[in-house]
């Protein structure tokens, strides 16, 4: 799946307050099957940009294409069933829901044919090596095994790209770096697009390309 943006600029107006330009024409080149990085300071925008890119929040001027789809000239729903269809995206806090288990919370995003998805949800498990706790609830895992379901979850609708906003970075190093191998050997097999927030280096070193955000300006590398 690729990406292309055309000078995608993001602004927050809040009552009260003077507009914050949060950044301004970003121009990006993303093709299928690449690992992008995306770095910078707390604040510089970072999730502002990849949830316009995962399609959760507009650009107040800008286009995105996505496999040449100009998707912000399309509707709300078009947007959703879009997401649905071909993205997987994971937090940095896991947003599991505490009164499903595992399996179920895995099934959430495709909870209309989760009869069908039954055996896929399953042997995503397997993948992340959680099968054997299936029937726990978030509560009962460690915070790597949680993030380990969040990413299973993003996996269960066969997304063409993923994006992970800090997926670890409330871990401890070690944790973190497990489950960023994880993520890194999954998408590495499917050939999916990745686009993840990182404030490691050593991490953000293994990415195709690195995107650097800084005040006022932006660096591709
Ligand atoms: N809904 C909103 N309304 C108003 N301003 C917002 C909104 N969301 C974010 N901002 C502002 O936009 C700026 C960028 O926020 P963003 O969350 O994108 O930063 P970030 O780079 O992801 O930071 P962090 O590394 O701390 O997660 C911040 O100054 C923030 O206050
Ligand atoms: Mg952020």
């Amino acid at each position: 799946m690729n990406i292309i943006t055309e000078n995608l600029c993001k602004s927050y107006i809040k009552k009260g307050h003077h507009d914050v330009e949060v950044f301004k024409d970003v121009q990006l080149n993303i093709t299928s099957g690449q690992k992008i990085a995306i770095t910078g300071p707390s604040g510089i925008g970072k999730s502002s940009l990849i949830h316009i890119l995962g399609l959760m929040d507009r650009p107040t001027f800008g286009n995105v294409y996505i496999n040449g789809v100009d998707c912000f000239s399309k509707d709300d729903k078009y947007l959703c069933d879009m997401r649905k269809r071909s993205i997987g995206f994971i937090f940095q806090f896991h947003y599991l829901m505490s009164d499903f288990t595992v399996l179920e919370n895995i099934l959430i995003p495709v909870w209309a044919q989760k009869n069908q998805k039954l055996n896929q949800a399953k042997s995503i498990l397997d993948r992340v090596g959680l099968l054997n706790r299936q029937d726990y609830f978030p509560n009962e895992l460690s915070g790597g095994q949680q993030q380990r379901v969040a990413l299973a979850r993003a996996l269960i609708n066969d997304p063409q790209i993923i994006f992970a906003d800090e997926p670890t970075g409330h871990l401890d190093k070690f944790t973190g770096l497990e489950v960023e191998k994880l993520l890194f050997k999954i998408v590495a097999e499917l050939g999916t697009t990745l686009i993840f927030v990182t404030h490691n280096e050593s991490i953000s070193a293994v990415a195709d390309k690195v995107i650097k955000m800084r005040e006022g300006e932006i660096v591709y590398e």
